[in-house]
């Protein structure tokens, strides 16, 4: 009993030496940081993409704020299954709204987009001016990752979309450039036309260098887009990178991710 007893004591004495010298032989000042927790903005969430986007965000359990510029608007159109999608209410032209909303983000997703020709709600506007607004927030923040979603042709104003929207792409290709230049890690993903499929029915062809001529009538799944969209922000492959996306039932549904993967980062 006595033995057991001196046993103990000393395992006892031993756990709380043990425990100081870990203290001791710590450098000062070397308590690692804790990192902030992740949370995704989602610009654009309201959206075709969007919706998408959040609901995928939502099954894989990750934390997200929706921005939209009317949450009442989004619910009626998407349903009350999107009632509880931590939306902010915010125009991305407001460059102070946009710093108030950026508090706490540690990755955006934009995948906001002009319908409109002309006017003040035209691609200048929200493709280029509200872009360039998300941007600076994001810096201001110290933001660790932007996904920016334009589309495929945007460096070629000859792109017959762009004459059919009044210079719509430039305004595109001038938002990216805004981010490649911000200093910020970023993936620009351009797609082609975006259809409501859903997703994984066909492969992914993911290409660089816009070569949009073979690709003017490709399609991709708004749904497939989202989830590659959100697989940026985690692939090392996607960072600093830009790509043109398309469905395509040659490749294996899948395979993207090793695509994603051997992506080359952007020359600047
Ligand atoms: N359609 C295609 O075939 C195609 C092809 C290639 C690339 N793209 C790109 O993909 C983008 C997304 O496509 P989509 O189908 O999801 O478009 P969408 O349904 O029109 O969604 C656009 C989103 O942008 C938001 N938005 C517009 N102006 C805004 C502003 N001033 N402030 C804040 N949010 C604003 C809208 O929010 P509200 O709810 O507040 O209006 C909406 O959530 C397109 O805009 C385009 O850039 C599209």
């Amino acid at each position: 009993m006595q033995r057991l007893f001196i046993t103990l004591a000393l395992g006892l004495l031993s756990l709380a030496l043990g425990a100081c010298a870990s203290q001791e032989s710590r450098p000062a000042g070397s308590v690692a940081e804790a990192e902030p927790p992740e949370l995704i903005l989602v610009a654009g969430a309201s959206g075709r993409v969007g919706r998408y986007v959040i609901g995928h965000l939502k099954e894989q359990g990750r934390s997200f704020r929706s921005l939209t510029r009317n949450r009442d608007t989004a619910i009626e159109r998407w349903g009350q299954a999107y009632a509880d999608m931590n939306w902010v209410e915010g125009d991305v032209r407001d460059a102070a709204r946009m710093q108030e909303i950026m508090a706490g983000v540690t990755a955006v997703i934009s995948v906001v987009g002009s319908r409109e020709i002309s006017g003040p709600n035209s691609a200048e506007f929200v493709d280029y001016g509200g872009i360039v607004n998300l941007v600076e927030a994001a810096k201001a923040e110290g933001v660790e990752h932007f996904v920016l979603l334009t589309a495929i042709g945007v460096t070629d104003p000859a792109h017959p979309f762009n004459k059919a929207t009044k210079g719509a792409l430039e305004w595109r290709f001038k938002g990216e450039e805004h981010l490649r230049d911000s200093g910020l890690a970023y993936t620009i993903a351009r797609p082609a036309g975006l259809v409501n499929r859903p997703a994984g029915e066909q492969g992914l062809l993911i290409e660089q260098g816009d070569n949009w001529r073979p690709l003017l009538r490709s399609t991709l799944s708004r749904d497939d887009l989202a989830q590659v969209l959100i697989e940026c922000l985690d692939n090392p492959g996607a960072r600093n990178a830009t790509f043109e996306i398309a469905n395509d039932p040659t490749q294996a549904p899948g395979d993207w991710r090793a695509q994603l993967a051997e992506l080359e980062a952007d020359q600047r």
